[in-house]
């Protein structure tokens, strides 16, 4: 395992789920990361699907010092660079490019990278990266698909994410390759636009109680 897994496995310190954020409003971030952190799931992935999404992590990471803020949706090295600026403590990508490996290879910042043909998980494999996000996970075949994949490539562990519930979640944490899922279910656009924080709390909650093996 290479060393900045290991600093991201340290991060993630066993949480089962990583919860997948859009937030369209700056102001949600802050009461959102407690509540998620509240609810057992400290670490979070910011998604750059929204205009205010560096605003929202710095907020976050300045504010919340209970959660651990991730940036998630990074597609070239200008906005790893933001994100981490911003104060992310990881980056996740749905893909994984030459740019993005250069840019992470100069940054103390885990990347989290996806890949899912034997052909994308190997390229990355050479390139040093043993923890790959699994992306979009259900549409790309779903657990049989990554239990397939543990024998031939059994040094390669995923974070899958895409379509992913509390209702499908531990097919995937039952699977010797996988460390955690991610998913947007613990914080529902609805739930977040209305501020019902108590109750993402609750989500959060039982999410954090499924067991990755
Ligand atoms: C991601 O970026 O990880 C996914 O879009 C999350 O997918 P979901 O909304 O289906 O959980």
């Amino acid at each position: 395992m290479n060393s900045k897994t290991r600093a991201l496995l340290t991060l993630l310190d066993g949480q089962p789920v990583i919860p997948v954020l859009k937030i369209d409003n700056a102001n949600d971030a802050v009461p959102l990361a407690r509540a998620l952190a509240r609810g057992g799931l400290r670490a979070i992935e910011i998604t750059l699907r929204t205009g205010h999404a560096i605003e929202a992590i710095r907020r976050a990471a300045a504010e919340v010092p209970e959660a651990i803020v991730g940036a998630g949706t990074i597609l070239n090295p200008r906005q790893f660079e933001e994100a981490s600026n911003a104060g992310a403590k990881f980056i996740v990508s749905p893909g994984l490019t030459p740019a993005l490996l250069a840019e992470a290879a100069g940054s103390e910042i885990p990347l989290l990278p996806g890949a899912i043909t034997p052909g994308e998980i190997m390229a990355a494999r050479d390139a040093g990266v043993d923890f790959l996000k699994f992306f979009p996970a259900e549409q790309a075949g779903g657990a049989p698909f990554l239990k397939a994949l543990a024998s031939p490539i059994a040094d390669v562990m995923f974070c899958p994410t895409g379509g992913i519930s509390e209702k499908n979640a531990t097919d995937y944490l039952s699977l010797p390759n996988v460390v955690c899922v991610g998913g947007s279910w613990v914080a529902p656009d609805r739930m977040v636009k209305e501020g019902r924080w108590n109750e993402i709390e609750a989500l959060a909650r039982e999410a954090s109680r499924l067991k990755n093996s």
